[in-house]
């Protein structure tokens, strides 16, 4: 590796293995928590020291997601006070940014499934493999060492260079441009976990799947999947635009939740609320219904909002059936008949990320069935801060957004 004290502007790259000793990253410190519009700074920070197994990237283009929102606004909880937890060095900063795709600039002495000048793509499951759980055959999304490269770990996407363990490197696919890849890891991986993981409740041909925030990042990959597995996908959604934009990427229909108002918590509804609840939720039920043509319940609900929208999912959901969460926009504390729960037998089961073999399982589906992740919008390096204003107002988000930082570079499809 040849070390050179020249700051690049951002949009170039130093000759591939020649690695500067700074760069530009946009960071987030403390005192500057809030909203995402000022949260984030363009700053010069050091290049990070590579462990052994550690593999440096130059970012090409990064994905946006809520993690960035959640982090800028330092809630629910301030990520800067976890940083260095993981093994890394603590600094004052936090560098945001779970999805990237790049090229390798330099890699560890025991780094041996990527080398310099590869062209990648990011899992942002991050682990200690020698934790002893994993060492003793557990699942490492399960180890206590788990968590969310860009997130609960520093040296994120957001920044000319990343730091990675070589376990979260895949090698970017030609079918995908570099955009693409970019958004694979928050929504496609996680969607693949959530679609096929859950022995029991995997999905399968002819399955109803209800996807909350079908026109989403994370409902636009999960409807492209539930397809491409033969399931029958039921977006919900707040406009008819967005509804028609779900049965372009292969919804069987949607509903538009604007109609209803029977959301938010029922713990503390009293017999009449709860009768109007339960009206409420049955016609919805029944809208599941009339888009599939037959009384089936969805066999999989796709849940992320949360507290607004439990309560109803696990009632649509099919006897035996799965309602898999992976977050709570609107709000963490939620409440469930639970009558609905243990006399249908159904299960709510929580889904996190997904590991680089979710990853890989997810890149073959795309390659077997022409699936390309849904970027509706590509911002450029300046704009970071504005793409995670627009995501949380969410107002014409249709799909992922991207940041493109390197512009003008072999890779593109
Ligand atoms: N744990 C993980 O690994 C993981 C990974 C990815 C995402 N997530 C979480 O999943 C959530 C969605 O992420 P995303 O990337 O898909 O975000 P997104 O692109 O902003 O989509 C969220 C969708 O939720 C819908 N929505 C908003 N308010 C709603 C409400 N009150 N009731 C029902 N639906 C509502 C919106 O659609 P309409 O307005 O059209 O209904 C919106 O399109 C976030 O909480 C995120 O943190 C978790």
């Amino acid at each position: 590796m040849i070390r050179t004290d020249k700051i690049y502007d951002v949009g170039q790259l130093p000759e591939i293995g020649v690695v500067p000793r700074k760069m530009h990253a946009w960071t987030i410190r403390t005192d500057r928590l809030g909203n995402p519009l000022t949260a984030f700074r363009d700053e010069i920070v050091d290049l990070p020291e590579l462990r052994s197994d550690e593999v440096l990237i130059a970012n090409i283009s990064v994905g946006i997601n809520y993690n960035g929102i959640w982090a800028a606004r330092g809630a629910p909880k301030n990520v800067i006070e976890s940083n260095g937890k993981y093994g890394d060095p603590k600094e004052d900063f936090h560098i945001c940014g779970s999805e990237t795709a790049g090229i390798v600039y330099a890699v560890g002495e025991n780094v041996r499934n990527v080398s310099v000048g590869d062209h990648v793509m990011i899992s942002a499951a991050r682990y200690d493999k020698s934790c002893p759980f994993i060492l003793e055959g557990g699942e490492p999304e399960f180890s206590p060492t788990y968590h969310i490269w860009g997130y609960e770990a520093n040296w994120g996407s957001f920044a000319q260079f990343s730091k990675v363990t070589d376990y979260q490197c895949l090698k970017k696919p030609d079918f995908f441009s570099w955009d693409e890849a970019a958004v694979c890891s928050a929504t496609g991986t996680t969607a693949s976990r959530m679609l096929r993981h859950w022995e029991g409740n995997r999905v399968k041909e002819g399955d109803v799947v209800l996807v909350w925030g079908g026109a989403g990042g994370l409902g636009t990959s999960v409807i492209q999947q539930a397809k491409a597995y033969g399931a029958l996908p039921v977006a919900v959604v707040s406009s008819d635009e967005r509804g028609a934009y779900c049965c372009s990427l292969g919804a069987v229909g949607y509903i538009n939740r604007k109609k209803y108002t029977h959301w938010g918590n029922i713990s503390e509804l009293d017999e009449e609320g709860y009768k109007k609840w339960l009206l409420g939720a049955t016609m919805f039920r029944n809208e599941i219904y009339s888009i599939i043509g037959s009384r089936k319940n969805p066999s999989i609900v796709v849940e992320h909002p949360g507290s607004d929208t439990l309560s109803t999912s696990l009632f649509v959901t099919a006897n035996g059936g799965m309602v898999v969460l992976c977050g709570a926009t609107t709000g963490y504390i939620a409440s469930v008949d639970l009558r609905h729960l243990w006399i249908y037998q159904k299960r709510i089961q929580g889904s996190h990320a997904g590991s680089a073999e979710d990853m890989r399982e997810y890149l073959r589906l795309c390659e077997k069935c022409g699936i390309k992740p849904s970027v509706c919008r590509i911002y450029p390096w300046n704009e970071l801060p504005k793409a995670h204003a627009d995501m949380a107002e969410g107002a014409d988000l249709m799909g992922k957004y991207a940041v493109r930082i390197v512009t003008d570079i072999e890779g593109d499809r």
